[in-house]
């Protein structure tokens, strides 16, 4: 099977944003509470930062699972890797993720402001000022005939959809409003020309929306 460009686990609100008002280093998600948005995954037993033993075994952990399933690189926009805008003032920020980052393959930044790749742990973070297409061209070429997986934020994703070169998407709709912030979609119909489309809801509250293409 040929590999392809996935958008996995990505979270919205029911009032449809992927992020809130304000990110700071303080605030990743801006004013929403990370917590609320990603608990579903969080219960789970395979939650890569899960400390104690325990957590579920159902749907949600399954599609906690299956981020990282044979994805070899993920491409994510500048404002995902970190708060500073702007040239970068010194290469000092390495992610929000500490000395082992969970995407352990490749991960190309997009931004208009490159600067040197570097390596956590098993991931390296290079940067590029490059259209979605060219991106998708570098991270197949470091991801070794696996998956590319678009890993946000909300402009990130919507520009690869608007590009119309995401193969399979993932939205797991949390039961909880943002109100304000950056707005992914005004609901799943969006994309139900292009994509099939299948909504189920899990037991912990999230929905969970699989797409793939017609
Ligand atoms: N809901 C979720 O599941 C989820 C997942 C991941 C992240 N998030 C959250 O989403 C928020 C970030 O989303 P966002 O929409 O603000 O921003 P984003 O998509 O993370 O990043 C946008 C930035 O990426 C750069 N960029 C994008 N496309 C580019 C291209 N083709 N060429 C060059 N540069 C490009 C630009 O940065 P420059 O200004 O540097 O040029 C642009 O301002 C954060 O709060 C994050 O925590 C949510």
């Amino acid at each position: 099977m040929a590999p392809l460009v996935r958008i996995q686990n990505f979270v919205v609100s029911t009032d449809g944003y992927g992020s809130g008002e304000g990110q700071s280093l303080e605030h990743p998600f801006g004013h929403a509470d990370p917590e609320t948005l990603m608990s579903w995954a969080g219960a789970t037993a395979h939650w890569p930062n899960r400390t104690d033993p325990g957590g579920t075994y159902g749907l949600d952990d399954y599609i906690t699972r299956d981020y990282a399933n044979n994805v070899g690189a993920e491409i994510m926009g500048r404002n995902k890797f970190g708060p500073e805008r702007g040239p970068w003032e010194n290469y000092d920020w390495q992610g929000w993720w500490g000395e082992e980052p969970p995407f352990h393959t490749p991960v190309f930044v997009l931004t208009h402001h490159p600067r040197p790749s570097f390596s956590k742990g098993e991931t390296t973070f290079h940067f590029l000022d490059a259209s979605p297409k060219d991106a998708l061209t570098q991270a197949f070429d470091a991801a070794g005939g696996k998956d590319v997986r678009i890993g946000g934020g909300v402009a990130t994703v919507r520009e690869f959809l608007d590009a119309d070169l995401v193969d399979t998407m993932h939205i797991a709709v949390a039961p909880v409003e943002i109100g304000r912030g950056e707005k992914f979609w005004t609901g799943p119909n969006e994309y139900v020309e292009r994509f099939h489309h299948e909504q189920i809801p899990s037991p912990s509250g999230v929905v969970h929306n699989f797409f793939w293409r017609r």
